[in-house]
């Protein structure tokens, strides 16, 4: 499939490129060679335009966590080059900011703590990097848990600590593996709706790792489906709602329904693969 290019948070046309996967394949060592080694990613192709918000979606292992390591440098793929900027992916590339699917807190630094490292690691003084650490956990609403420890906090705190962390941050580039997947839906329409703000206020591009449709398309400029494993790109669905957008009023909106029906059709059909290999 043709690298395809969608438009900006803000409706601009994409400068092309942000980052680039042209036939990317990806295999783990197996036990033993051959059969027996297991490829995660087949011959993956597709461009994120600078700005632009990308949601990837597939079904369980098809490679999704797969494909942001690759890009966020932490190892090479078997085949294949990926570019973040223009500069092809040896190592961490510079300005991104990542959060993992088990991403670990440091346990002997308080929640404040912790996200202000982000902050140290864009270059912030001591001070300035706490009080940036301090801003952003009170506006993701764990303002009375600052000065507890990650064991103190519960699975979806220790979650928005993360991403408070990355955030502080600021990077250029967001990579982020279900970020908002630990948070009751309460607390993920906040969460949702302050890191839409911020995007749209800096316009940083996004990669986003979902289980859900609702929320890929609420957030993104275009959703990725990917296949059942070993991934490969299913279909491309660009999502042209109005911004700013709300993360949860956005369902309500003319054409929300069918464009969830017509992804839910791909992902079911990928999915039923899966099911009917195992069952
Ligand atoms: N370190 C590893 N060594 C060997 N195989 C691995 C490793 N990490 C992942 N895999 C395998 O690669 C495939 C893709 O895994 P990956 O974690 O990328 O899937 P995913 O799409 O993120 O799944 P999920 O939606 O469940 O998070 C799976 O078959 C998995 O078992
Ligand atoms: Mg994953």
């Amino acid at each position: 499939m043709e690298p395809q290019l969608g438009a900006t948070s803000h409706g601009i046309a994409a400068t092309p490129g942000k980052i680039d996967i042209r036939g990317v394949s990806l295999r783990y060592p197996g036990f033993g060679s051959g059969e027996g080694s297991n490829l995660a990613l087949d011959n993956v192709s597709f461009g994120i335009g600078d700005g632009e918000f990308v949601a990837i979606i597939g079904p369980s292992g098809c490679g999704k966590s797969t494909l942001l390591r690759l890009v966020s440098g932490l190892f090479p793929a078997t085949a294949g080059t990926i570019a973040v900027s223009g500069q092809v992916v040896t190592k961490v590339p510079p300005g991104i900011g990542f959060l993992f699917q088990s991403d670990a807190l440091l346990p002997w630094k308080t929640a404040i703590e912790n996200v202000a490292i982000g902050a140290m690691l864009a270059g912030k003084g001591q001070k300035e990097a706490r009080a940036r650490a301090h801003a952003l956990l009170h506006e993701i609403g764990l303002g009375q848990a600052i000065d507890r420890y990650p064991s103190e906090l519960s699975g979806g705190m220790r979650k928005r600590v993360a991403l408070s962390r990355t955030m502080a941050y600021e990077p250029n580039v967001f990579l982020l593996d279900e970020p908002f997947s630990a948070l009751d839906a309460q607390t993920r329409i906040h969460v949702g709706n302050r890191f839409l703000r911020v995007l749209e206020r800096l316009g940083q591009t996004v990669m986003f790792v979902t289980h859900d449709i609702d929320e890929a398309i609420a957030l993104a400029d275009r959703v990725v489906v990917m296949t059942a494993a070993p991934g490969r790109i299913a279909a491309e669905f660009p999502i042209n709602l109005a911004r700013p957008r709300d993360y949860y009023q956005s369902r309500m909106v003319p054409g929300f329904r069918e464009l969830q029906g017509q992804i839910w059709d791909v992902l079911r059909r990928e999915m039923q693969g899966v099911l009917s290999r195992e069952g």
